[in-house]
């Protein structure tokens, strides 16, 4: 067994004709955060759900949100994922001119920041604000829709990532996003990884707080 990674299931996968239903699953099962994947039609090539969705959520949750935004320009809704509720809020790399400043403009919030890379976006660009994110998500797939293969590249991106944050004595985080189930997460958390998202493999599963603790003692 590994040490037990954060189980953070993304809520893209839940029945939203049941959210409360879903979200009072979670607070009763091991997960540790909810994952809410915000997608605006442009950064990625689909529209999930917006900030009435999370202010609801966080009505219901006992457990941190953990807010990912696959928008452009994310920095204009800083302020408002703030006032709905999220806990952690994840911008894309490459959805940001001025990294840095948005970095900081979330933790001013009094929000923990995290930055995302898509599959194709090398680790070492975070080199440089490695020592100021709270979190780096390392997507392995890419992003925009459940349900997708673990993209395998992925494990020496984690592995090149805990080596950076080694070298700078930093205490970001690691989350993996994308593919996580059960045949892979052990190779994951191996690899370094601290949080993993798992999406389709909870909600599809018939017993979805069994999943997460599966998950959870890979
Ligand atoms: C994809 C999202 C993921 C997604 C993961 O763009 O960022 O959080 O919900 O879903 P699975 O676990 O099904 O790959
Ligand atoms: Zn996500």
């Amino acid at each position: 067994m590994t040490q037990q990674p954060i189980i953070a299931p993304s809520l893209l996968s839940a029945d939203f004709g049941n959210l409360e239903r879903d979200v009072q699953m979670l607070n009763r099962s091991k997960a540790e955060w909810i994952h809410l994947d915000i997608m605006d039609g442009m950064f990625v090539p689909n529209i999930s759900f917006g900030i009435p969705v999370v202010k609801a959520v966080r009505k219901i949750s006992e457990k941190p949100l953990d807010v990912h935004l696959m928008i452009e320009q994310p920095e204009r809704y800083i302020h408002t994922f703030k006032e709905a509720g999220a806990d952690l809020l994840t911008v894309h790399w490459e959805a940001c001119t001025h990294l840095h400043r948005t970095i900081s403009q979330i933790k001013e919030e009094g929000m923990l920041a995290g930055v995302a890379l898509n599959p194709h976006t090398p680790v070492a660009g975070l080199e440089d604000i490695i020592n100021d994110v709270n979190l780096v998500l390392i997507m392995s797939v890419n992003p925009g829709f459940g349900g997708q293969k673990f993209i395998e590249r992925s494990l020496r991106k984690i592995e090149a990532l805990r080596d950076m944050i080694k070298r700078n004595k930093a205490e970001a985080l690691i989350e993996v996003d994308g593919g996580v189930c059960r045949d892979n997460v052990a190779d994951i958390v191996k690899a370094g990884a601290d949080a993993v998202v798992a999406g389709s493999a909870v909600f599809r599963s018939p017993d979805p707080e069994a999943e997460i603790i599966a998950l959870r003692d890979c």
